[in-house]
């Protein structure tokens, strides 16, 4: 196995030390005029590379849940995750749409739950990496994104009511543990058994007896963040590859590895360690048979509006998240644009773009730079590369780079539905 000399990286700590102009340039005795090399790649190249790997040890913290790191948080929102009971009719699941076995993604191009869905799923593996949640960047926490899952009309289509008198029947014991005492949920004229706003069997409730219910609710969003933020999938090969294990990919890779940072300006935009720079960007993705789709338009006004943002009532940390959704106004540029999405794992996670309608790397990669026809998508594309002209030998490379991305599942036992009560 071949490692990086240790001169090398002795070379590349000098040059960064003068890079960030803290060294005393003359006493450090290097060749300024000599261009170093990690492998096949110039050390200033070597270190944008690195600016990709390692993901960083944990997910940065979600004060907004404040069991969001919680041991039995996580172990009951696993069960919330594979439990079809949380939903309309008792046959849709978390799971159901993210599927362990296809690294948390759908296979459908478009997801079938209460009802066919416009959008494609995305994985959940290193989701909590994520500063937004959606294409749209709609919800800002996870937790606040499972509660638009758990009653959205295409998704698992219950209510809030529905949930609370469930949790109350089979999960009171482990909720009780993780979030204190239930409210007494027993008069149902106060409480009916079914309803979420818009619904007259909720609107008539008082208002404290909605809070009770809505804490509830979002109590369920938060275990689910929990089991979430476990879903960590790191050690691809590529990570390998920076880590110094520099015979781990292919030749094809490296010049794929290539491509990626350099003529294909990939890194624009997929430019962190979760190859995302948590950002939205219209690249003229084509609507095909979908309906007009305007993204992180419409995506910020339904933030806004959302009694569970980070800065309502339910947010265990409102005062930052508030100072955030203060910046946020629907303004026309956002106007089709999409949250760049990760590439990890990108492997498992067919089809691809937030439409679901490109099934293979491949026609990723002979789309992107492209010229489509403005009427195929909302807005006006932001992408403003020259189209790329990508050879096949430099489309093979690109997708040979793009499967060392595959990483290492999390552990088997948060992959497999657990025992419900
Ligand atoms: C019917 C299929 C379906 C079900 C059920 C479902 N999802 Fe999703 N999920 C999707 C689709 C489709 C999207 C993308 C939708 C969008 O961006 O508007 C998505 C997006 C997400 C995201 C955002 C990921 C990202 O990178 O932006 C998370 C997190 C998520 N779902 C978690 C959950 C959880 C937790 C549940 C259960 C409470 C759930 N989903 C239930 C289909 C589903
Ligand atoms: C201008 C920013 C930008 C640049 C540059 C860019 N991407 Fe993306 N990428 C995005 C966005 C945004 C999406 C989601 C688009 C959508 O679905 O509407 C995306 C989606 C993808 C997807 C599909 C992911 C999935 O889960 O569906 C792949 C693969 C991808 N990009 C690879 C690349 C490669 C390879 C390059 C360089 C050749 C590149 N991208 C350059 C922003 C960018």
């Amino acid at each position: 196995m071949k490692r990086i000399p240790s001169i090398t990286i002795w070379i590349i700590c000098c040059i960064t030390i003068i890079g960030i102009g803290c060294g005393d340039e003359g006493s450090l005795p290097i060749n300024q005029g000599s261009e170093t090399e990690v492998d096949i790649f110039p050390e200033r190249d070597w270190k944008v590379i690195q600016g990709l790997s390692p993901l960083p040890a944990t997910p940065p913290p979600n004060p907004t849940n404040r069991v969001s790191d919680s041991p039995d948080a996580a172990r009951l929102g696993q069960m919330f995750f594979f439990d079809e009971r949380l939903s309309k009719d008792g046959t849709v699941a978390c799971a159901t749409c993210h599927s362990p076995f296809h690294g948390f993604a759908d296979v459908e191009a478009t997801s079938l739950g209460g009802g066919r869905g416009t959008r494609n799923a995305p994985t959940l593996l290193n989701v909590a990496y994520n500063k937004w949640q959606f294409w749209d960047g709609r919800a800002d926490s996870l937790w606040s994104q499972a509660l638009i899952a758990l009653e959205g009309e295409k998704e698992q289509a219950g209510t809030r009511l529905q949930y609370a008198h469930l949790i109350k029947r089979l999960y009171q014991k482990d909720y009780e543990t993780v979030f204190g005492p239930l409210p007494n949920l027993a008069d149902t004229t106060r409480f009916p058994l079914t309803g979420k706003p818009g619904d007259v069997a909720f609107d008539n409730m008082s208002d404290k007896d909605k809070i009770a219910v809505n804490t509830v609710f979002a109590n369920i969003g938060k275990a689910i963040e929990a089991y979430e933020r476990l879903l960590i999938s790191r050690n691809a090969p590529f990570d390998q590859y920076v880590a110094g294990d520099l015979d781990v990919i292919s030749s094809g890779a490296k010049r794929g590895l290539e491509i990626f940072i350099g003529k294909g300006q990939c890194t624009l935009c997929h430019n962190s360690p979760n190859f995302t720079d948590n950002d939205f960007h219209n690249v003229g993705v084509p609507q095909g048979r979908l309906p007009e789709d305007t993204g992180r338009y419409d995506g910020i006004k339904q933030l806004l509006e959302n009694p569970f943002n980070g800065g309502g009532i339910y947010s265990d940390d409102p005062e930052t998240p508030q100072r955030i959704l203060d910046l946020l106004e629907p303004t026309q540029q956002l106007k089709g644009r999409f949250k760049t999405p990760t590439l990890r794992n990108i492997a498992l996670t067919a089809p691809y773009f937030h439409t679901g309608g490109y099934p293979t790397l491949v026609s990723i990669l002979r789309f992107n730079g492209s010229e489509i026809p403005t009427t195929e998508y909302a807005g006006v594309r932001d992408d403003t590369r020259q189209p790329l002209r990508l050879n096949e030998q430099e489309v093979n490379d690109l997708e040979e780079f793009l499967l060392t991305l595959t990483g290492e599942l999390p552990p088997e036992h948060l992959l497999r539905k657990p025992d419900l009560p």
